[in-house]
């Protein structure tokens, strides 16, 4: 039987994680989850990395400009990474127009050759959608993760050489600067990343795949995923398979969500299509999200880091402890997930303990005076999977701020 994708390579009776707070509020929310991963208890091995915006600051001081080691992501990671079953990591800061700068995510997902960002949007209990008459909203995209404008084949200036190659480039021939970025597609990463979306939907159970592309216009490389995709639809005969163009796609997601179970794209669609579905079920901090591949995961939540409220533990656990449940699966814990995923649920229907954007999204005019701290929203779900978590919670906290200390790296 060919192996699934989705779940861990070897089922073992104890996993070691790789744990990455990242930077800035990524501090704050995986200190959320080391608390409700330890009245959860799963049986995992966690292990401390670092990378992101700190990790480069840290190896500018150590070493000179140019110098290779000076990146987001150190060697040691790399290692972690490599060594274990599954990585979590919290949000990480990239900025652009910095000299050097490699976005740290963006080497791992090419480096461990994670094709797939998978990226559900589930509307969770309590949590409500902008949308009119609450249609049902449970949509699992896939993403391809690895080529595309992502695969960083670029030019700027370009080369004189290189306006020959084609001649459609005889119309910028004399403009003062011209740049450009390769959309690498090829026929394995079309089909890996198709493959990977009706062989959930089959999983599943669920009875339609959308492939979202411009093969209208873009002839090249969404024409050979769309033809990619209607061959390989053929061996899944009890799947509908539609394809669409990606902007009519971003427009039916807002008027019909409920059409759509499964989607498959590139990466720059899946990219700007991810985002607008996590709108539709409360916004950036309820996504949540893997990067995939034969040999390992890594999970992050699809919200950034916002440096302003770093260390201040204002935003929503939610985004990472849903990323938290999503690895639980891949692991085949799926107890543990189900009673994390219920927590959360709960936590949000009871609607006491909850951050600031949580209130503001219900509407709330007190939305300010009712937030409650990242960490208190986690220890409210922390109850709710342990009825004992109160009697422990001193010490689990203090624990979780030690796994998840930060002022070393300043
Ligand atoms: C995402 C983010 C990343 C991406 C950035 C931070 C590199 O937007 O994971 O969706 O573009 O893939
Ligand atoms: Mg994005």
């Amino acid at each position: 039987m060919e192996r699934n994708v989705m779940q861990v390579k070897e089922k073992k009776d104890r996993y070691t994680v790789t744990y990455i707070p990242g930077d800035d509020s990524g501090f704050d929310v995986m200190e959320a989850a080391m608390i409700v991963m330890q009245a959860l208890n799963p049986p995992i091995d966690w292990v401390r990395a670092d990378m992101g915006w700190c990790m480069w600051e840290k190896s500018c001081k150590e070493y000179p400009e140019g110098d290779p080691r000076r990146n987001t992501v150190p060697p040691e990671t790399i290692e972690k990474v490599k060594n274990s079953d599954a990585t979590l990591m919290a949000a990480i800061t990239s900025k652009s127009g910095v000299k050097g700068f490699k976005s740290a995510i963006l080497q791992l997902r090419q480096m461990f050759d994670l094709y797939i960002n998978f990226r559900p949007a589930k509307l969770y209990p309590g949590v409500s959608t902008p949308l009119k008459g609450d249609p049902d909203i449970n949509i699992a995209l896939f993403r391809e993760n690895t080529e595309d404008l992502y695969s960083a084949v670029e030019w700027r200036p370009l080369p004189k050489e290189m306006f020959d190659l084609h001649p459609g480039m005889e119309r910028f021939k004399d403009k003062s600067e011209v740049a450009v970025s390769w959309r690498v597609y090829s026929k394995e990463g079309c089909d890996r990343i198709i493959r990977a979306a009706f062989e959930y939907a089959k999983a599943n159970g669920l009875k339609s795949v959308v492939n979202c592309n411009k093969a209208n216009v873009i002839r090249a490389t969404d024409g050979m995923m769309k033809e990619r995709f209607l061959e390989i639809a053929k061996e899944y005969p009890e799947i509908e398979a539609r394809e669409e163009n990606a902007d009519a796609t971003a427009m039916w997601l807002i008027k019909n969500p409920q059409d759509y179970q499964v989607i498959v794209t590139s990466n720059v669609f899946g990219d700007i299509l991810s985002d607008e579905a996590s709108q539709l079920i409360g916004g950036l901090g309820f996504s949540p999200s893997g990067n995939i591949g034969e040999n390992t995961a890594i999970f992050e939540p699809s919200h950034g880091s916002v440096p302003k409220y770093a260390h201040q533990y204002k935003i929503n656990p939610c985004g990472m402890l849903i990323t938290a449940a999503m690895m639980l699966k891949y692991l085949c814990l799926d107890e543990y997930a189900e009673k994390l995923e219920k927590a959360i649920g709960d936590t949000l229907v009871e609607g006491k303990y909850l951050t600031y954007d949580i209130w503001r999204d219900r509407g709330d005019k007190d939305w300010e005076t009712k937030a409650v701290s990242t960490l208190d929203m986690a220890k409210a779900i922390a109850s709710k999977i342990d009825p004992d978590f109160d009697k422990k919670a001193d010490e689990i906290c203090a624990k979780a701020k030690e796994m998840c200390a930060w002022e070393h790296l300043v």
